[in-house]
């Protein structure tokens, strides 16, 4: 039973390394377009390398975009607008026809890495709700035909409003009026490799809870201990809503015996404007900590409560501004920027690398990874200030850079003025992976850091010997390869333990 439970998680985690191909978790952006200005494509492209954004979904497959996005590297998620379901899910020609000039004509120049078929079409469109499975199967079938379907996946966004009583996540279940779409639909995603693609916003919980769901228990911000959710069942613990929801997914798949399809988050986001009197909660400080906590929650590889250290993909809604969007006032405030490239705020991100990085300055720190090992932060400190020549004066004590009195700190301090000794070379921001790049200048009282307001790092001489500097720097793909060793400590742990059980 133990050693089931271990072999059933262990299929669990190849099923999804294998859906994930060799890919970690990774944050993407949503563009919608409905802007009165909306930028030329190739402005889009430029602010997506800017901003060094790698996944993109699109809500439909505009051949102009697609253009932009051609030889780019950015991989891209075209729609089926539901506009266009009723005439893909009657006709097999009609969606081959659809994948012949939205997909097929465009790739491998544009790297399209999945189909989203429809909208919500569950809740948004009922009565299209019979041609969702016909259209999924149509569009995968012309890929077959086109021998695209390994790499290119077919699956259809849901609203979380499918999932009832999804507190505790261990009670949720599909809203069992929509079983005979649903059932066959998560047959169709297990059997092709694909995966749940779920819209998840925590703003509309928190705002139809009646005061029950925390604000802060939605902006992932720490909770005291007496409001931490608890599932009874599972003695789970859940610390924000985001969690909560992609675990009620995972429940309510197992419920109908899916397990092995993994969930993307195809939509989440925070609006940072609204109208004063009845949208109080849609402002900067909130768009800005939803937005920060969940890219950081995401690429830290944290997984939910249910499956630790399974990535969840995540895409923001959404890259601009879209002013022409009717409804209340926060409809067209859920951007990132406007649609000019000016970034609606700074996002508060360690960790990230340069994904979202507030690109004007271009001025960008070394920092001691969050969470990160201890012993390495001391071993990466230790080298910089030895090996590394970094002049670590300042954090002696009586010094400006003394306090705090933290390994973390210290090790920040060293690891930027490395950084910034070398010019900022790439791999001279790696120390063993516990480094991270970031845009917030981590200064503080009279402690200069370089770099921070025109203050320049002594230039150091030469070498980029850091521990492993031949390692990639710490990008996206650093948290890739820190997720590929996770899973593989995961899956030894469990090979190791099926041995002696
Ligand atoms: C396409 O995107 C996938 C997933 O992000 C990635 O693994 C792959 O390397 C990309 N291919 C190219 C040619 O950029
Ligand atoms: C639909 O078209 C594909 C090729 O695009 C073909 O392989 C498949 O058999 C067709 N299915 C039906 C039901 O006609
Ligand atoms: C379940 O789905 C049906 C059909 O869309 C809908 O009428 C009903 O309101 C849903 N139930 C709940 C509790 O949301
Ligand atoms: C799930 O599988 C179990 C055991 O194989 C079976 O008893 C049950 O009927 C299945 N449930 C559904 C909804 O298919
Ligand atoms: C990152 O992950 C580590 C361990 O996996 C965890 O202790 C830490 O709290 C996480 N940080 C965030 C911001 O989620
Ligand atoms: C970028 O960050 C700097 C420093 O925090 C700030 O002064 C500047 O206004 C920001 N630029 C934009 C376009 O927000
Ligand atoms: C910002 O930095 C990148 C990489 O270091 C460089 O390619 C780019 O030209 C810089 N942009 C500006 C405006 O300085
Ligand atoms: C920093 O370095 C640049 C280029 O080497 C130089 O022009 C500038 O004067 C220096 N600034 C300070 C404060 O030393
Ligand atoms: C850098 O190294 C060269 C040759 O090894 C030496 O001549 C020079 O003095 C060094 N500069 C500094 C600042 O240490
Ligand atoms: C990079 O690191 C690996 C393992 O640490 C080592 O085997 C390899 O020789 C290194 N390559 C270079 C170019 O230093």
């Amino acid at each position: 039973m133990r050693s089931m439970e271990a072999l059933r998680l262990l299929f669990f985690l190849l099923a999804l390394s294998a859906a994930f191909a060799d890919e970690g978790a990774y944050i993407g952006v949503n563009i919608g377009t409905a802007l009165s200005n909306m930028p030329s494509p190739t402005m889009v492209a430029a602010l997506l390398k800017s901003q060094q954004i790698r996944h993109v979904r699109l809500y439909d497959a505009d051949p102009a975009m697609l253009a932009a996005l051609a030889n780019t590297g950015i991989s891209v998620t075209v729609s089926v607008p539901n506009e266009q379901l009723l005439a893909v899910g009657q006709s097999n020609a009609t969606a081959a026809n659809w994948v012949a000039r939205n997909v097929v004509a465009h790739v491998p120049a544009v790297n399209i890495t999945a189909v989203a078929v429809g909208s919500e079409v569950l809740t948004a469109l009922p009565n299209a709700a019979p041609l969702l499975v016909p259209a999924l199967r149509y569009i995968y079938s012309a890929l077959v035909a086109a021998n695209l379907d390994r790499v290119i996946k077919v699956s259809t966004p849901h609203s979380s409003s499918v999932i009832l009583d999804s507190f505790p996540p261990s009670q949720a279940f599909f809203n069992r009026t929509l079983d005979s779409v649903m059932v066959p639909m998560l047959k169709f995603l297990q059997s092709s490799g694909s995966y749940l693609m779920l819209n998840v916003y925590p703003y509309y919980d928190y705002l139809q809870s009646n005061g029950i769901i925390p604000l802060d228990y939605a902006l992932f911000r720490p909770l005291p201990p007496n409001k931490e959710a608890v599932d009874a069942n599972t003695l789970l613990h859940y610390t924000n809503v985001f969690d909560a929801v992609v675990d009620a997914a995972y429940f309510a798949m197992t419920y109908l015996n899916i397990t092995k399809v993994p969930v993307v988050v195809l939509e989440s986001g925070w609006p940072h404007k609204g109208d004063p009197t009845t949208e109080a909660d849609a402002t900067v400080d909130n768009a800005n900590t939803y937005n920060s906590n969940l890219i950081r929650h995401v690429l830290n590889n944290t997984g939910t409560p249910k499956h630790p250290g399974v990535p969840v993909p995540t895409y923001i809604y959404e890259l601009y501004d879209e002013d022409l969007r009717p409804g209340v006032t926060s409809e067209k405030f859920w951007g990132l920027f406007d649609a000019t490239g000016v970034p609606a705020y700074n996002l508060h991100l360690t960790g990230s690398g340069m994904l979202l990085a507030n690109d004007t300055t271009n001025q960008t720190f070394c920092v001691a990874r969050e969470g990160a090992d201890e012993k390495l932060l001391q071993a990466g400190l230790d080298w910089a200030c030895g090996p590394g020549k970094v002049d670590c004066s300042a954090l002696t004590q009586g010094q400006a850079c003394y306090d705090p009195d933290s390994v973390e700190a210290h090790a920040s301090y060293a690891f930027n003025e490395y950084y910034h000794g070398l010019g900022m070379a790439s791999g001279t921001c790696y120390f063993s992976g516990v480094a991270a790049i970031t845009t917030t200048d981590p200064s503080h009282d009279s402690c200069l850091f370089s770099g921070s307001g025109g203050r320049n790092g002594t230039s150091l001489n030469g070498t980029l010997l850091a521990p492993s500097s031949n390692s990639t720097s710490a990008t996206s793909n650093g948290a890739h390869s820190f997720y590929s060793k996770l899973v593989l400590q995961i899956i030894q742990v469990l090979l190791s333990g099926l041995l002696f059980w």
